[in-house]
């Protein structure tokens, strides 16, 4: 049965995105095909259809995260009928990802369905909510408790940004949210923040240290702003890094390690180890608040993700976006 997909191509014609109608044969092999209910819009997937660097064969199903349902499978954990989600792997980068009704994938890559949440909402996480789940359980495993002192999270209104500040903010911290959208207050006190800083307190070069400010933070900014972070993190503190949306500089010294202990912990989402992903799944089924889910979930179909991709890379995608690839 066909089905329709986006698709990115890439040949003397130049770079190419279309919605194309493909048969199952047509997708990379695996040994689970499954049908996708919801994909959705990260800021790699920004990258990847703006021909920047992401794309590694082509021509590619682009989408490198999607929930659904097995439709049929030869690997021993999954059968007909079971609900999964896929996160990275390299899927949408180069292996058929989730823009499109089907994907054909490895059952390795897959991660069941925890039980609490439906594939929409496992969607809405994504790999901006996986990822931020991630970070928190560094700053944990770093033993930052709430006792600690303020958590600051910096690109606070994008994919990542929103789930850690309501993460956080349900765990029991007191979530400092920097953005540089300054119309988004409301939507962030929303989701848990108790106090808004100015991203442009942070984005310029600034000096080695300064004041002792939060005790952990969560930041995919990357370049000044996280040089800052740094430099205004307490003495011991530990603080994530997994993104770029400033840059992938990283123009500091060494002088927050050196002379008050900080922690830079890097997370990567796309190789987590599959015990490292259900243990954050578990934790997201658990401790992220559904109604703020659904506060920063917007829903598109699969012919509004070029532009999608286009905004997020301006960063003017608030939250996170679901693709309904069936809509
Ligand atoms: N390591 C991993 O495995 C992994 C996994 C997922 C994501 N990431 C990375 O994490 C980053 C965020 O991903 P996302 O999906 O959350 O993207 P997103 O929704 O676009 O969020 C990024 C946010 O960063 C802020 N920002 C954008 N441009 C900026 C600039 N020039 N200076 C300072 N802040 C800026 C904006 O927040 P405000 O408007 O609130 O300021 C924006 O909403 C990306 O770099 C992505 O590649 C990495």
């Amino acid at each position: 049965m066909s089905f329709r997909a986006i698709r990115v191509t890439k040949d003397d014609q130049g770079h190419r995105v279309e919605t194309v109608t493909l048969e199952e044969s047509e997708l990379h092999e695996g040994d689970v095909t499954v049908a996708v209910d919801y994909s959705t819009v990260n800021y790699k997937d920004g990258l990847a259809l703006a021909d920047k660097g992401i794309v590694r064969t082509y021509p590619l199903v682009p989408g490198i995260d999607f929930a659904g349902t097995v439709e049929s499978s030869t690997h021993a954990s999954f059968a007909p009928g079971d609900k999964v989600v896929l996160n990275g792997y390299g899927v949408g980068e180069r292996h058929d990802g989730g823009f499109a009704q089907k994907a054909r994938v490895s059952g390795d890559w897959l991660v069941p369905l925890p039980e609490g949440l439906t594939t929409r909402q496992a969607a809405a996480i994504g790999t901006a909510g996986y990822t931020a789940m991630l970070s928190v359980l560094a700053l944990e495993d770093a033993g930052l408790t709430p006792a600690s002192g303020d958590v600051l999270v910096t690109g606070a209104a994008g994919g990542v940004g929103s789930v850690a500040v309501a993460l956080l903010a349900r765990l029991g911290y007191r979530v400092l949210a920097s953005t540089g959208r300054p119309a988004e207050a409301g939507y962030l006190r929303e989701l848990g923040a108790a106090e808004i800083i100015d991203r442009a307190e942070l984005s310029e070069p600034g000096r080695p240290l300064g004041k002792e400010r939060w005790a952990g933070a969560v930041d995919s900014v990357g370049s000044h702003t996280l040089v800052n972070v740094l430099a205004g993190t307490r003495y011991g503190g530990t603080v994530t890094s997994c993104g770029l949306a400033q840059g992938l500089d990283l123009p500091g010294t060494v002088m927050p390690f050196i002379l008050r202990g900080v922690t830079l912990a890097g997370i990567d989402s796309v190789q987590a180890p599959m015990e490292r992903r259900i243990r954050a799944y578990d934790r997201l089924a658990r401790d992220l608040d559904l109604a703020s889910l659904e506060r920063m979930t917007t829903v598109v179909g699969l012919d509004e993700v070029p532009s999608v991709a286009e905004r997020i890379l301006a960063g003017q995608v608030r939250g996170r976006t679901v693709v309904d690839v069936n809509a």
